[in-house]
Order: structure tokens, then C-alpha cells, then sequence
């Protein structure tokens, strides 16, 4: 506005004047080294875009609109960049490139926009937190909020302003591989944990000092692939996605999400990249999500793979149209090499393009881009060296480890009733797999491992020793082998397998307690990575069995990211306890809770197989025609899972009584109290997780046996005792019912279980009439 105003008044413009008067134009978008400390008015962000855009060309709205890869091989990333073709890079993360390409894009682009660097920023970025399962498993959304601030302060500080997390992708076939990046099977914990990373990320309001953008991905139902196949076909009825697969994301939007990332598979025959219902119907119509969508990378340009798009340039139109902002890519974008075209041709209005760039420029502007563009490389390692940081991880995997089986209170270990200890199995002293997947930034040296926190804590008790035993498939075919450079795959079986196993087993007969450290690979989960068995990977399963037939004490620690077969362990290992991957001070945070400076309190976010042949299995299914038969489906099997969904144990013990509920009849919109008390009937001060659990007896559609609809961790003193209430309203007891096609809150009667796990037992019931 001002400018043109100033322009009406000066009769003859040379070049020079323009260069000066658009100089000052765009004054405020010049750089300084201020953060801003308080959220900009929502009236500022948007006259500030306004004015932005309407002094850019369509060609550098479309610019906005593309992100590349910037890999160290990218040749055409800095041409791009300088000719403001690009809008955002992904996967740098040293400072001085950051700022090497910010400088291009503010300095030598007509308009000074700064790119916006986006990052999987997934558990930590140099401090890493076990990992997105393990958080889940510690049913503490006040941790998630915790850690991913810590992720966020250290992402900020080597120039990060977007996480590409966090991953709300509900999973109940652990043969999918990213089960390892969400929350588990179940909506309501998932829901939880989705908004609480949210906060962690962005804090208070999008532009926070130390926090970035959050990205709620892969939208949606990415996690329901056909067989656990990654990227497969979901197909979902509309009552699985409202009431399941979607509410995570809802969850993530209601807190504040500024990004949200397309999924790569089709749903229900339509790929969520073109899927309007999905990006525009539920996301903009229904939630009011007023971000900014980004593809999965390169998810625009399989739209043609799909056989969604007959080419290229009917991708871009397809995706546009459908509500994807911003395409993310390798190399280059389909929207940069043809959103012009469909523009002239008339395929795409300069309103739907303008539609599409102004939530990204006012994310630019929230995040204080245009102020601040630089990152202050000064700062970097002081901010990524922080003690506290550490610590933060120590107690993130202290408070995510589940105890799975303790007989004969094997643990804690006492500290000197063991001279020798044998540490054995391939995972054991692995610094990589102790970091888990989606880790690029690591410095691996100062991981822990569980050897080296073992040794440390017992040093001057016990005499440790290592041997892997076995050894694990390291490598799979996957994109990253590119990105990573990654050596081609060893000659296997490894020479000397025998040897190797016979070391270990002998170790283990020379010591007083045997601890293995088993499970799969860092690799072994993550995208790309399924598995169609879920068993001990490799001999692993032979190791163990060989140790136990020694006769010695064993504690089995699992390092994993999906549930495995652990059957025959189940039966004959005295103690089993869930590790995950537990980050940068898993060892350390390992020892403590073997030693039981730690307890465990952690929950199973999942169901737990007995094996493959079961999945899918979850706790929230419908009840069948033969109720009473439920755990018997099988020929060979149970059909019940060998752990249920919300189990972990304890050194202490606890006891539930007195469920009350404030009332036991309600009208729909009214809400009811459920009050349980909790007492620490052990001798260890102790967390315990109280569940709540309902089921909905009859209704306009079937309603699962059971649904979680509230918990809460508390820590109790050895012998106390604590009053835990739950509200159960609106948002809990109203559901999607396909048979009106609407959220309904239904009368019917209800169960109420209050407890340790999904098999609670205390039980009451109320009622919903009018
Ligand atoms: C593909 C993955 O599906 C997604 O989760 C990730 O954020 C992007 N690649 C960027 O690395």
C-alpha cells in the first residue's frame, strides 16, 4: 500500500529509486538480531502477508510452494534458492549452511523471503529421547511436553524452525515398521501424547523463543497399511477413521499445530495426497486447521504412480486443488515445473495459488523468520552441549522402560549379590541401536550403552563382562542407503557365528547373572521397514535359550520398536523388562532401574502379540456373537494377546478400591466424576498408571468391549494412598456412528473399569437417558 502510494506520487522511476524504495517498503521485514518474546496479533500477520503478496509475482508464490531436499550431492539447490524457485530446504542441519543459503534467499531474492529449514526432528536432535513408542509407553504427557521442548531448543539453535513430528499415526499391526515413530494402537492415549508434543515443539504460540513449527504427520490412516506393509493401501470404514485413526490429528490441531504432512498411501483408493475429503473436508472444513499442508516427500509426484494422475502436471493440479501447500521433493518439485503452466492454462486460479501460499508466509511471519532469519551460530554448542538436556533423556527412559515379568523379585539387582555379571547380545553395547531410528545428528561417542551405564554403576561391586553372542542382518534396502552413503550389505551369515555364541554362553557360565540385551536393530523399525515375523531376529532366540539352560539368574532387556515374539521368554526368563531404544543415556538410565534407583512405571502402548498370527489385535474390538469364547478363536493359540494394552509392572505393588462415580444417571451433555484410590501396597516409592476404561452396552452402532477414556501417572511414597479422579463427559462418551453419519452421544448403559491395565476389574456402571 505504501509503496504504490509512494510510486503514484514520483513521476519518473529510475531503477535505482525502485531497489531504494522497495528497500524501504520492506523495512520491516529487514533482519536484526531480536527474537520477538510475545505472539504477533493474528490482524498484523495477516496485513503483513497481504501487503507481501501483493508485490509478488505467481511465480514466486509457486517458489514458496516447493521444499527440496538439500542432500551434500544437491547440485541445483543453490541456483534454485537464489532465483526464489524455493520456498523451504530440508535435512540441513550445520549452522553455516543454514545461514549460507539464508543469506542466498534473503539477499539475492527480489523480496527477501526467508526459507523456512524443516528437519526430522523425531526424539531429540543431539540429545536423543527414546524413542516416539517408548514416550508413549511412559504414559506422561507432561514428559512428551518436556522432551520435545528439549528437541525444539536444540533444533532452533542450529537454525531449524519446522520438526516434521509429531507422527500421530495410529498402528495395531506391529509388522509395520513405523510403529516405532507413534503413540501405539489407541486414540485416546495417542490423542494425549499428539498435543503434548505439540506444546513441546511450538510452546506457548508458533514463534516462542527455542521452539519450532510442528508437523501432525502422515494425514491420515497411514498406519492402517495393508499386511504392515509400508506405504500399502488403507482401506477404513468412516467410523475407524473418526474414531480411531483420525482424533490424534484432531488432537494436534486443537492444540495449535501449524503444519500438518500428507501421507503417502491411498485411502480408500484415494491418495491421501490428492484426497480432498481428507485435506480440505475434515482438516479446513470440519477442524478449522488454518496452517499449512506439506506433502510427504515426493508423495505430489506419486500421485502419477498411484494411477491417481496421468502425469506430472496433473499431480501438481491434482494436489493443489485437493489443499496440499507446499510439495516436498528430491531434486525437483512438480508443482515448480508446472503450477505456471496450469495457471495460464487456466487449470489453477491465481486465487487457489494465493490460497495456497499465504498460510505458509504467515507461518513465516509467526515464527519471526523475517526479523530473525539467521541463526546465531555463536550459540549452537553451547545450547547442544546442555548437562540438563541429558538428564532430561536419563529420566525420559527411566520413566518409558515397562517391566514385562519379574519372578521371584529378580529386580532390582541387590548391588552385591552378584560378583561377576555377564552382559551379553549384539544390542548390548551398541551406541547406534541405543539411539533407535529417524537419529542423523547423534554424536555417537556420548551415547551410553547398556555395558557402559552397567559398568559404571557397579564399578567396585561387580566384575561386568561383554560379548555380543550373536549378530543381527544390519542392512536393508531402503532410500537412505543413498542418503546416508550407506556400506553395501556384509557377506551373512558372519564368519565365525559359532565361535561368537559359544563365547557368550561360556561367559554367561562363568559369571552369577546373565543380563542380555536383545531385540532388533535400530534399522529393523522405521519407514521402509516392516517385518512379516516378529520374531528375536537372527540366533538370538537360540542365545537365550543356551543362556537360560545354564541355570543362572537372567534378566532379558528388549530393545526394540514394535512388539516381538517373546513366548518361550515369557515362560522361562525370570525377568523381562521393555527398554525400547532408549537414547543418549539409555545405559545410564538401563543401570538405574536394574538397580532399582529407577522403577519402572511404564505402560505397553500397545497390545502385545503371542505372535504374528494374531495381528491385527488390539483391546478395542467389538464383542462377538460368542462373547464367552473370546479368548478362543485360535486352533493352536488364545486369541488374547500375551500382554495386554496398558500392562507393565512394578517393584511395588498397588492396590484400586473404592470406585465412585459422582452420579449414576446422566442426560446427554452432562458429565459424571469417577473417583478410584490408589494405594502403594509395596515397599518401593513407585508411579502407577490408573486407567479408566468404559463401554458403551448398546447404541446406534456396535461400540468396542472397551475404550480408554482417561489416565493419569502418579507417584506414591511406599504405603500411601491417593485419590484419582476422572470426568467423564461430552468428549469421552460421544463417538461416530456411521449410522447417522454424525458425533452422537447416545442414551445407553455404560461399564466403567478403573485400573493397572486394560483388564482393570473394578468395575460400576452408569447411565445415559434423556
Ligand atoms: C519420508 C517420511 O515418510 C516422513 O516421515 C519424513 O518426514 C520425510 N520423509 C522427510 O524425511
Amino acid at each position: 500500500m505504501q509503496i504504490r502510494k509512494m510510486l503514484g506520487r514520483a513521476s519518473r522511476i529510475t531503477p535505482r529509486m525502485l531497489a531504494f524504495l522497495l528497500l524501504i517498503a520492506l523495512a520491516p521485514y529487514a533482519p536484526s538480531q531480536t527474537p520477538s518474546n510475545k505472539p504477533p496479533d493474528d490482524r498484523g500477520v495477516r496485513e503483513r502477508v497481504d501487503a507481501l503478496l501483493k508485490q509478488m509475482t505467481t511465480e514466486e508464490k509457486i517458489g514458496q510452494l516447493s521444499q527440496l531436499f538439500r542432500f551434500e550431492s544437491s547440485k541445483n539447490v543453490d541456483a534454485a534458492v537464489a532465483k526464489g524457485q524455493v520456498g523451504s530446504l530440508l535435512f540441513v542441519t550445520d549452522p553455516a549452511i543454514i545461514n549460507k543459503y539464508q543469506h542466498i534467499a534473503v539477499e539475492q531474492t527480489r523480496l527477501h523471503i526467508p526459507l523456512i529449514f524443516g528437519f526430522d526432528v523425531i526424539h531429540g536432535f543431539r540429545t536423543i529421547f527414546p524413542v516416539p513408542i517408548a514416550m508413549a509407553a511412559s504414559w506422561d504427557p507432561s514428559g512428551a511436553v518436556r522432551e520435545q521442548t528439549v528437541a525444539a531448543k536444540e533444533a532452533r539453535a542450529v537454525g531449524i524452525h519446522w520438526a516434521f513430528a509429531p507422527m500421530l499415526d495410529i498402528a495395531r499391526d506391529p509388522r509395520w515398521g513405523r510403529i516405532v515413530e507413534g503413540a501405539g494402537e489407541d486414540p485416546y492415549l495417542g490423542s494425549a501424547m499428539a498435543a503434548a508434543q505439540v506444546r513441546g515443539f511450538q510452546g506457548d504460540y508458533i514463534g516462542a523463543p527455542d521452539h519450532l513449527l510442528a508437523c501432525a504427520k502422515h494425514y491420515a490412516a497411514y498406519g492402517a497399511a495393508e499386511g504392515g506393509r509400508d506405504y500399502d493401501a488403507s482401506y477404513l470404514p468412516d467410523t475407524l477413521l473418526y474414531n480411531v485413526y483420525l482424533p490424534p490429528f484432531h488432537a494436534a490441531v486443537n492444540a495449535g499445530a501449524g503444519s500438518v504432512m500428507s501421507a503417502y498411501m491411498d485411502l480408500n483408493d484415494v491418495p491421501a495426497t490428492g484426497n480432498r475429503w481428507l485435506l480440505r473436508d475434515v482438516l479446513r472444513d470440519q477442524w478449522k486447521f488454518n496452517g499449512f499442508v506439506v506433502s510427504d516427500a515426493n508423495a505430489v509426484k506419486s500421485l502419477e504412480t498411484h494411477g491417481y494422475a496421468k502425469d506430472l502436471y496433473d499431480a501438481s493440479v491434482i494436489a493443489l486443488r485437493a489443499g496440499v501447500n507446499m510439495e516436498m521433493a528430491i531434486g525437483f518439485t512438480a508443482y515448480g515445473r508446472n503450477l505456471s503452466s496450469a495457471v495460464e492454462k487456466g487449470d489453477i486460479t491465481p486465487a487457489q495459488i494465493e490460497e495456497a501460499v499465504r498460510p505458509i508466509l504467515e507461518m513465516k511471519v509467526r515464527l519471526g523468520l523475517f526479523e530473525h532469519p539467521y541463526v546465531d551460530e555463536a550459540r549452537t554448542s553451547q545450547v547442544l552441549a546442555s548437562p540438563e538436556h541429558r538428564v532430561a533423556a536419563r529420566l525420559a527412559a527411566e520413566r518409558s522402560a515397562v517391566l514385562l515379568r519379574n519372578e521371584g523379585g529378580l529386580l532390582p539387582l541387590k548391588r552385591d549379590a552378584y560378583k561377576k555379571i555377564a552382559v551379553l547380545g549384539p544390542l548390548a553395547d551398541s551406541q547406534t541401536d541405543t539411539l533407535g531410528s529417524w537419529v542423523f545428528e547423534q554424536n555417537l561417542n556420548e551415547t551410553v550403552t547398556v555395558f557402559a551405564g552397567l559398568r559404571t554403576k557397579l564399578a567396585g561391586h561387580a566384575d561386568i563382562s561383554y560379548a555380543p553372542g550373536v549378530q543381527i542382518m544390519r542392512t536393508f534396502p531402503s532410500f537412505f542407503d543413498d542418503i546416508l552413503h550407506r556400506t553395501p550389505p556384509p557377506v551373512w551369515p558372519p564368519e565365525g557365528a559359532k565361535e561368537e555364541m559359544s563365547k557368550a554362553v561360556g561367559l554367561a557360565a562363568a559369571s552369577d547373572l546373565a543380563i542380555l540385551v536383545l531385540g532388533e536393530n535400530q534399522d529393523m523399525s522405521g519407514e521402509a521397514a516392516s517385518r512379516e515375523s516378529l520374531d528375536l531376529p537372527g540366533q538370538e532366540e537360540q542365545l537365550l535359550e543356551a543362556v537360560v539352560a545354564l541355570g543362572k539368574p537372567v534378566v532379558l532387556l528388549l530393545m526394540n520398536g514394535r512388539p516381538i515374539n517373546i513366548q518361550w521368554a515369557s515362560q522361562h526368563v525370570p525377568a523381562i523388562l521393555e527398554v525400547w531404544y532408549p537414547g543418549t543415556q539409555g545405559g545410564n538410565a538401563v543401570a538405574n532401574l536394574l538397580v532399582g534407583d529407577a522403577v519402572p512405571g511404564g505402560k505397553l502402548p500397545v497390545s502385545w502379540p503371542r505372535n504374528s498370527g494374531q495381528i491385527p489385535i488390539n483391546f478395542a474390538h467389538n464383542t462377538t456373537q460368542a462373547p464367552e469364547n473370546q479368548g478362543k478363536r485360535y486352533w493352536e493359540e488364545e486369541s488374547t494377546p500375551l500382554y495386554p494394552f496398558g500392562y507393565g509392572l512394578s517393584y511395588s505393588t498397588f492396590r484400586f478400591s473404592n470406585l465412585k462415580l459422582s452420579r449414576d444417571r446422566i442426560k446427554p451433555g452432562e458429565s459424571i466424576e469417577v473417583t478410584v484410590e490408589v494405594e502403594n501396597t509395596g515397599s518401593f516409592e513407585a508411579d502407577e498408571v490408573p486407567q479408566l476404561y468404559i463401554h458403551q452396552c448398546y447404541g446406534s452402532t456396535s461400540r468396542p468391549v472397551r475404550e480408554l477414556k482417561g489416565f493419569e501417572r502418579v507417584a506414591l511414597a511406599a504405603g500411601d494412598t491417593r485419590t484419582v479422579k476422572f470426568t467423564l463427559g461430552g468428549p469421552e462418551l460421544s463417538y461416530w456412528s456411521t449410522a447417522t453419519k454424525s458425533w452422537v452421544e447416545e442414551p445407553s448403559s455404560f461399564d466403567v473399569w478403573v485400573g493397572p491395565d486394560s483388564t482393570a476389574t473394578l468395575h460400576s456402571t452408569f447411565v445415559i437417558a434423556q
